[in-house]
């Protein structure tokens, strides 16, 4: 095979005062916040809208019914989240929720009204899990397109920012790396996917806003991207990482073999939809007095349990009985990806099945969105920052993204007088390395990866299973190093390895949590135990340094 000479992937370093790996609600909202006097390089893996955010259907949530309040928003989500939320950042992102929404719509972002011929038009809020008010605001069932969609023509159109699509960062660049004193976080390594090549980008500061990692199983409702590469970079670089074992399941993806998991909005229970068994029979009420309309994982464990028990493959969910041009307008996303599949959600059923859908866990940050390591800060669904708890709201998350968004933006605009660009940093160095030759174990290892996380480490879980994903874990994790340490790396190997570091963290909250609670649920120790376990479970790398001198 021939070699290619290692000069000609390398570039000359790229300085920008803020570098932000990802371009999702989190990463955008956070460019178009920062000073514009800061020049920002903004990262996407693929194109720039190709993200969570961009598949997201159902709503922001945010008060603004008068009946409804910001305590009542602050008790749903204490009360969905188990009883491991931080209460004070609960309330920190619940308070700016109002003012959030109100800037997404002086940037043009067009939710969905009606008319009141008192006040004039006002937001259309549907509701979700957990919710006790309807307080859900939203674009029909396709809100994270039109958000992503109004925020990419905004960044575009600021001079300071400069956007590198199909670039993906591979590893944080840190003084500690160096052998620097101190540890401030310098830059990134990042590969040009396009071009074949690893650039270094020096930045005086770096958010990592990488979105999630559903893609760590078989089954998710989750793009492609979703590899969890900006907490596996921020672990590696010595962060701590909590709470990893809360993944969420949603309860309803379209189960169809062409589909993908493609989601069907919990907004569609929220607006009257039924589940049903196969025989037409509705069964939430028989395991919680919310029926459909309990927090998602009560909702998914319930599917996933009369599935098991009728061995069935799918259950259904029924909004048929609604007048058709009430679901032609609200759902029409969904009416028209079903109607691609032969199924007319206007008179029929629609198969769904739960997959995995949301990291509650991630990278531990403060309520400015500061990492452990000074200059790195993270933002959005890679983020823990103790609002999710055991198990995040519906709707919750996109507010999460614009509000630590927010507190970033107003924490570098604060840090960047007294910040310098770094200097003399090294570039990739290929010299040592080769073309890979075993390219099929790569492609091998991620379907491996995926289908064990599945069976073993899924909604369902038992120690035993949880030793067999860990040992199987390890295996991969050598086999992968060896192969990193000595091939050039690519798009493929690059995510593995970040899906295989991600997987390992999960596993190893798993199984430091004895008892069942939210999204975590072990047969072993079915019960909620909050003598000993009320607490979020923290996991610290080797490299970690306490006491960031900030
Ligand atoms: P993302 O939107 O996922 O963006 C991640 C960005 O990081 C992308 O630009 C990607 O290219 C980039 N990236 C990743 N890795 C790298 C790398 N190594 N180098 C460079 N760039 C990288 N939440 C709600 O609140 N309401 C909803 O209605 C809702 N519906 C949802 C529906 C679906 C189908 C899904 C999947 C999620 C939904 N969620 C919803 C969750 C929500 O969409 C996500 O949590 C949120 O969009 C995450 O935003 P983010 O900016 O953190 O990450
Ligand atoms: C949905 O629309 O059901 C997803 C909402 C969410 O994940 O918050």
């Amino acid at each position: 095979m021939p070699q290619t000479s290692p000069e000609s992937r390398i570039e000359p370093i790229v300085q920008q005062d803020v570098l932000i790996i990802g371009s999702g609600a989190a990463g955008l909202s956070l460019a178009l916040r920062l000073p514009q006097r800061l020049s920002i390089a903004l990262l996407a893996k693929g194109s720039l809208e190709e993200s969570n955010t961009f598949y997201a259907q159902g709503g922001i949530s945010a008060v603004r019914h008068a009946r409804d309040s910001l305590e009542s928003h602050v008790l749903d989500t204490l009360n969905a989240g188990a009883g491991l939320c931080d209460e004070g950042r609960v309330r920190l992102v619940v308070e700016r929720g109002p003012g959030n929404i109100d800037w997404l719509d002086n940037l043009g972002v067009e939710f969905t009204r009606f008319p009141n011929p008192a006040t004039g038009p006002e937001y259309h809020l549907t509701r979700e899990g957990g919710h006790s008010h309807r307080r859900v605001i939203h674009a029909a069932d396709h809100t994270g397109r039109e958000m992503q969609q109004r925020l990419d023509r905004m960044a575009r159109l600021r001079p300071n920012i400069r956007i590198q699509e199909n670039h993906l960062a591979l590893d944080l660049i840190t003084e500690n790396k160096l052998e620097r004193p101190g540890n401030r976080v310098l830059g990134a390594y990042v590969y040009d996917i396009a071009n074949d090549r690893v650039q270094t980008f020096a930045a005086r500061f770096v958010v990592i806003a990488t979105g999630g990692a559903g893609k760590v199983y078989l089954y998710t409702s989750n793009p492609d991207l979703a590899t969890g590469d900006g907490i596996a970079m921020a672990w590696r670089a010595g962060c701590r990482v909590a709470n990893m074992e809360f993944i969420q399941f949603h309860p309803t993806c379209l189960y169809h073999p062409q589909a993908k998991s493609f989601l069907i909005t919990e907004a569609v229970r929220g607006e009257g939809g039924h589940l049903l068994l196969a025989d037409g029979e509705r069964f939430m009420h028989r395991f919680d007095g919310r029926a459909e309309l309990a927090p998602r994982d009560i909702v998914a464990r319930a599917i996933d349990h009369e599935m098991k028990r009728t061995g069935a493959d799918h259950l259904w969910l029924d909004i048929s009985h609604k007048p058709a041009a009430f679901i032609r307008e609200h759902f029409p996303t969904i009416h028209g990806k079903c109607l691609e599949f032969g199924i007319d959600i206007t008179q029929a059923p629609i198969p769904v099945v739960p997959a995995a859908h949301y990291t509650c866990g991630g990278v531990v940050c403060d309520e400015r969105a500061r990492t452990d390591l000074p200059g790195l800060y993270c933002i959005g669904e890679a983020a823990y920052t103790g609002l999710h708890g055991a198990n995040r709201m519906a709707s919750n998350s996109l507010l999460e993204c614009l509000v630590f968004g927010q507190l970033a933006a107003e924490d570098i605009g604060r840090q960047s007088a007294r910040t310098q660009m770094p200097e003399d940093l090294p570039i990739w160095d290929e010299s040592r390395v080769s073309d890979p030759n075993e390219e099929v174990m790569v492609a091998h290892n991620w379907d491996e990866l995926r289908r064990f996380m599945w069976d073993y480490v899924g909604i369902v879980r038992s120690n035993r299973r949880l030793e067999r994903a860990l040992h199987r874990i390890d295996m991969l994790r050598r086999e992968i190093r060896e192969y990193y340490g000595n091939f050039r790396v690519s798009n493929d190997l690059l995510e593995l390895r970040n899906l295989v570091d991600v997987a390992d963290l999960i596993i190893r909250s798993a199984r430091r949590r004895h008892e069942s609670r939210g999204l975590h649920y072990n047969l072993d120790f079915p019960f909620r135990d909050d003598q000993q376990q009320n607490q979020p479970t923290i996991l610290y790398p080797d490299s970690y340094r306490p006491g960031p001198d900030r």
